[in-house]
């Protein structure tokens, strides 16, 4: 079992201005920061990185709004840490989201919901191989 998950602070909580608390509750939760950048993707990589989701009718909403402002993209490290980084966020929809998670916290819908994390220790590794090379994981 990997120790490791990964995460993107998504477009709303980027224009809210939410990114310094959200890696405050991500330290303090005892997560070490093993790689971090921010970037803007582009439709087309926004729509790679979804495209498990390809046939889902939220896709192309899902893909607009990724593109649509930078995310904070991180690979964390931490014992069990893909559910315990789910415990952390909590539900997909924030509204029913635990309280103190971080999509109650900062998630305002289903579609804009502040913060991603891998639900598979396979799909973390993918997915932080996605935007990190080797030379940028410590
Ligand atoms: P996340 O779990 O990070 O990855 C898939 C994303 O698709 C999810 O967050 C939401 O942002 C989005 N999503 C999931 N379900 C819906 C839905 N029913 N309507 C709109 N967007 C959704």
């Amino acid at each position: 079992m990997t120790n490791r998950t990964f995460t993107m602070i998504k477009p709303d909580a980027t224009e809210k201005g939410h990114i310094g608390a959200i890696l405050k509750i991500i330290d303090e939760a005892g997560f070490r920061i093993v790689a971090m950048k921010i970037i803007l993707l582009s439709a087309s990589k926004a729509g790679e990185f979804y495209e498990v989701h390809k046939e889902r009718p939220f896709y192309g909403e899902l893909v607009e709004f990724m593109s649509r402002g930078p995310i904070t993209a991180a690979i964390l490290e931490k014992d069990n840490a893909v559910d315990e980084f789910r415990k952390l966020i909590g539900a997909t929809n924030p509204a029913q989201a635990a309280d103190g998670t971080i999509r109650k916290l900062f998630a305002a819908s289903i579609s804009e919901n502040a913060i991603h994390g891998s639900d598979s220790d396979e799909n973390a590794r993918i997915e932080g191989d996605f935007f990190f090379s080797k030379l940028e994981q410590f």
